[in-house]
């Protein structure tokens, strides 16, 4: 199975009115909820292509119920841990009118180190069964700040991959401990290299310790720098619609390929249709499959490699 690591999962709430008046009463007429969190994504999407998927990661309160109601209702895999504190909220205020949209995002709870450590004693537990584990998001409060370093280096030590999508420190933390892949987009890429240029910024993610980089580059699709060589693969053309959760379907189809030990251009091929179908879906985490099927043969893998030209014949 892949694990799927969420620690700061959420609620995320969707309310649905005309147009907000600030500072008046604002009538509500549609109210969605459900299971949010990065690694809950990544989660749906690979349950979604018939991969075998556990959820982990902490949950309390009301809240942290409400999670596991609806990956009990969505047939997903649920090993969150339990927690004092209450799961955060994330309220996205959308505007029918024009379809703006306003988040609300609560910091969630804080941490105990005693339940840090029955955490790290489940997650152990749980990567005796994993093929990979996949560490999406930010960390909740009360954590260490090298949090994704220990858990890299844990289940390095048992052999298993560790994909690492998270920004900022924890990524940094993340990175010594030699994830199999980092997975930033453009943005978190130059934040963390202060270089704006992708390839460099990738190169510099590698020798900072991440085997492969895979950047994600909105609407300009993926650059791949791996041992194997690099790559870069782009869709069809900009599809309209929500980007919000492209990334995570990137890390399921990458993590998928990584299990299947299918070759770079054809994981970046998979992930670069995924994450296109998923910006034509609604919702974060969900996508058509007959539009992920009709991309495919769409995108395009190029070779970076000065003695490899033919980037779809490129050996994994
Ligand atoms: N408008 C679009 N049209 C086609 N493909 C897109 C579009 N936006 C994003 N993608 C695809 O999704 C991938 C991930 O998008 P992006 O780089 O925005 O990720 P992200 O910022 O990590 O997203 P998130 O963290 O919200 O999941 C891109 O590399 C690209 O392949
Ligand atoms: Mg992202």
């Amino acid at each position: 199975m892949i694990l799927a690591v969420t620690l700061n999962a959420a609620v995320d709430v969707t309310y649905h009115l005309d147009q907000v008046h600030r500072h008046g009463s604002n009538r509500v007429h549609e109210v969605a909820q459900r299971a949010g969190g990065k690694g809950i994504n990544v989660a749906r999407v690979l349950t979604a292509l018939g991969h075998d998927t556990v959820i982990t990661g902490l949950a309390g309160g009301a809240s942290g119920e409400a999670v596991r109601t609806d990956l009990a209702a969505s047939g997903l895999r649920d090993e969150l841990m339990a927690i004092e504190g209450q799961t955060r909220r994330t309220i996205a205020v959308v505007e029918d009118q024009d379809g703006d949209t306003t988040m609300y995002l609560e910091p969630g709870p804080a941490i105990t180190l005693a339940e840090w450590s029955r955490f790290l004693a489940r997650y152990e537990e749980l990567l005796s069964d994993a093929a990979a584990v996949v560490l999406s998001g930010s960390l909740p409060l009360g954590l260490p700040q090298n949090a994704y370093g220990l858990l890299v280096a844990l289940a390095t030590s048992r052999r298993v991959p560790a994909i690492l999508d998270a920004d900022g420190d924890a990524l940094r933390a993340g990175l010594s401990a030699g994830p199999a892949l980092v997975k930033p987009n453009a943005h978190e890429l130059a934040t963390a290299t202060a270089t704006v240029d992708p390839l460099a910024g990738a190169q510099a993610l590698r020798a900072a310790g991440a085997h492969a980089v895979v950047a994600s580059l909105g609407p300009g699709g993926l650059l791949a720098t791996t041992p194997e060589g690099s790559w870069q693969a782009r869709p069809p053309g900009k599809a309209r619609g929500n980007p919000t959760g492209a990334g995570d379907s990137v890390v399921a189809a990458l993590a998928a390929g990584l299990v299947e030990a299918t070759s770079w251009p054809e994981r970046l091929t998979h992930a670069v249709a995924l994450s296109a179908a998923t910006v034509l879906a609604p919702l974060a985490g969900s996508f058509d499959p007959a539009d992920y099927h009709r991309l495919l043969p769409l995108v395009r893998v190029e070779s970076l490699n000065p003695t490899s030209p033919q980037g779809e014949s490129c050996p994994s």
